[in-house]
């Protein structure tokens, strides 16, 4: 790819990974690839703002020579320094050893432990701190947690950007920049599984850094993130999304999901679904072993009602939803009204190990269990499960 214009004299320069199937080590599953962007600023003193994932530095320097010989860079911006974004760290250090660089305390810090190198002209900000590279004047804003501690996001008043690295990303590898050039309810599917698997567990510190901002009254007409497209036509919808999931707020439908040993558990799971959808409320039945772990977060992200299954195995529930379950209580969700259900042979734990696994994202109400196979009158009592559950569901 070449350098591709955002706003007059700023260009998009990051690196598009097309192939990227599992990132984050094994933990979330980019079905349309990734993006790490990075942008440049051709200003009196010429600014690059954020970097690339090691093994992209190619097409990136290249992507910067199509606009600028990359040593005249004077200023550069380090807006987190997860290896995403900070693998040409390294590399700019060498090409422009005297420029002068920004980003967090714990930015320094970071990236020092995980390069060995450090920038010659450091400086250290924090919210309220900025640096004027000619006709602009950058500021720059804390937002730790958003995605790791040493976050933050970088605003242009004059070309009214705010570079927000990992906020309002999405995992989208395209040619196309923004958000209108691809199709919408794909960019939002992005969004919504971007937030599920990366911001979920900092809702409440981001609900506080939208708020924040709010109070700022930045003028914005374009965000820039450091995965995915550039929000331009979409930046109100996109807002009320994040608002309405940063308060962990919730819509009646009912994820269920359920791991089966001799299919016993997903009869029941299946009953359970037939009884939720007698009340008119959506539901999903997600088979763990079959549906990737990410895109059934994605869809959790907003379900008010939780339903787990499992066969009981050794004394435990299956091992794919154990796995599963692990990763979902990191989300720390709120709000949700929950039960769990499974069949057994002897002894019947997978419930309870349901419950205290993930008992601290969820309110659960009474188990459903079955001996072996459902008779007739326990498949009954699984639909009943179902359909009181989803009265709950509609009644909260
Ligand atoms: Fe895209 Fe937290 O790195």
């Amino acid at each position: 790819m070449s350098a591709r214009i955002i706003k007059e004299n700023v260009y998009s320069v990051g690196a598009i990974d097309w192939d990227e199937r599992h990132f984050h080590g094994y933990t979330y599953v980019t079905k349309r690839g990734v993006t790490y962007n990075s942008y440049l600023i051709m200003d009196e003193k010429i600014t690059l703002i954020d970097t690339v994932r090691d093994g992209f530095q190619k097409e990136w320097l290249g992507n910067i020579k199509a606009v600028t010989d990359p040593s005249k860079i004077e200023v550069v911006i380090i807006n987190h320094i997860e290896p995403d974004h900070s693998g040409g760290f390294p590399e700019i250090v060498k090409l422009c050893p005297n420029a002068q660089f920004y980003g967090t305390e714990k930015a320094r810090a970071g990236l020092l432990k995980y390069y060995g190198v450090q920038a010659k002209n450091w400086t250290s900000v924090k919210s309220g701190a900025s640096v004027n590279i000619g006709k602009r004047t950058l500021d720059f804003i804390d937002a730790a947690m958003l995605h790791w501690p040493d976050n933050m996001f970088t605003y242009s008043a004059y070309d009214k950007i705010l570079f927000s690295n990992d906020g309002f990303g999405q995992h989208y590898a395209t040619d196309k920049v923004f958000d209108d050039e691809v199709d919408y309810a794909a960019f939002m599917d992005e969004l919504q599984k971007y937030y599920a698997n990366i911001l979920w567990p900092f809702s409440q510190v981001l609900a506080a850094k939208l708020a924040a901002i709010a109070k700022l009254n930045l003028q914005i007409e374009l965000i820039a993130p450091s995965h995915g497209l550039v929000l331009r036509k979409y930046i109100p919808e996109v807002m009320e999304k994040y608002l309405f999931w940063s308060k962990n707020s919730t819509v009646n439908k009912i994820a269920v999901v359920f791991e089966t040993m001799w299919k016993s558990t997903e009869a029941m799971a299946k009953k359970i679904v037939e009884g939720i959808a007698s009340e008119g409320v959506d539901a999903v039945l997600f088979d763990v072993t079959k549906t990737d772990r990410t895109d059934i977060a994605a869809y959790m992200l907003d379900a008010k009602g939780f339903i787990f299954g499992s066969s009981t195995h050794d004394g435990e529930m299956l091992p794919v939803i154990a796995g599963f379950l692990h990763f979902l209580k990191g989300s720390k969700a709120k709000n949700r009204k929950a039960f769990a259900f499974g069949s057994y042979g002897w002894s019947g734990e997978a419930v309870q190990d349901i419950q205290d696994t993930v008992g601290n994202i969820a309110e659960f109400g009474e188990p459903v269990k079955v001996v072996f196979a459902s008779t007739q009158e326990e498949l009954d009592k699984c639909f009943q499960a179902g359909k009181e559950f989803a009265k709950k569901i509609k009644a909260t």
